[in-house]
């Protein structure tokens, strides 16, 4: 009798074990930074992760069967907190450089963008880039907005942590412009009315980063991209999201 009952807990328990196994490969960890409304942000009373690309990476999850798990972290934490193990992958308007292929590998792109410049809304001095020439310039550290403007010749670069605060320095009259992400220019500007922006300055592709070599989580991604791109999810969730 003994002997039964020691065999059912074994048996028990190499059950719990491997459900516990299927369970834990079947969570997938996303790293964003939640400061880039309509992307990624946090609703202010809940708490909630919202946006873009947090409905898009759910949408992703559901399709290759894996449950999706938000970690919020500093964007220029972003991919030191991937190659840590931190997280599995990164969903956070994250552009496709060359300078980033060297240290991840990125999913298809799933997203056309572009930086433009933001003024106030009264300043008619500055249309293009080369209006920037000498002039002062906010961005998010580490993105392609930096990379824009530290091309200018002579521009001083402002950088912020938080893409919200390097908007926020145009309006406190910190800075002549600041370069950053068209869609997140053109939610930001509708909310706060005394500040502009131009036409597109660069093209862009947004990509999920993922560790290098981990070519079967990349095609998970990749055949979940595709599966909710042919659903029409992928047109429901930007027509939630974005204008036009
Ligand atoms: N697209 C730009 C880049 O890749 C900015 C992305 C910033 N993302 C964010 N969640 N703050 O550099």
């Amino acid at each position: 009798m003994k002997k039964l009952w020691f065999g059912l807990l074994c048996v028990s328990l190499i059950l719990t074990l491997g459900a516990n196994a299927v369970m834990a490969q079947q969570v997938l960890k996303v790293g964003t930074s939640a400061d880039f409304p309509p992307f990624e942000f946090q609703d202010e009373k809940t708490g909630e992760y919202l946006g873009f690309d947090i409905d898009l990476i759910n949408a992703i999850g559901e399709a290759a069967g894996m449950e999706v798990d938000i970690v919020n972290a500093a964007w220029d934490g972003l991919i030191p907190g991937l190659l840590t193990g931190n997280f599995d992958c990164i969903i956070s308007a994250m552009t496709i450089t060359e300078e980033r292929l060297k240290a991840v590998d990125f999913s298809d792109p799933y997203f056309s963008a572009s930086q433009v410049i933001v003024t106030k809304i009264d300043d008619t001095s500055i249309n293009t880039i080369d209006d920037l020439v000498g002039k002062q310039v906010s961005v998010q550290i580490g993105t392609t907005g930096d990379l824009t403007a530290s091309e200018i010749e002579g521009a001083i670069v402002k950088r912020f942590n938080l893409a919200p605060d390097a908007i926020q320095e145009v309006r406190n009259g910190g800075v002549a412009a600041c370069i950053i992400d068209l869609a997140v220019a053109e939610e930001i500007s509708q909310q706060y009315k005394d500040i502009k922006y131009g036409e597109p300055i660069t093209t862009e592709e947004y990509g999920i980063a993922i560790r290098k070599g981990n070519a079967q989580l990349l095609e998970k991604i990749n055949e979940g991209i595709a599966k909710v791109k042919a659903s029409g999810e992928y047109d429901e969730i930007y027509a939630k999201w974005l204008k036009d």
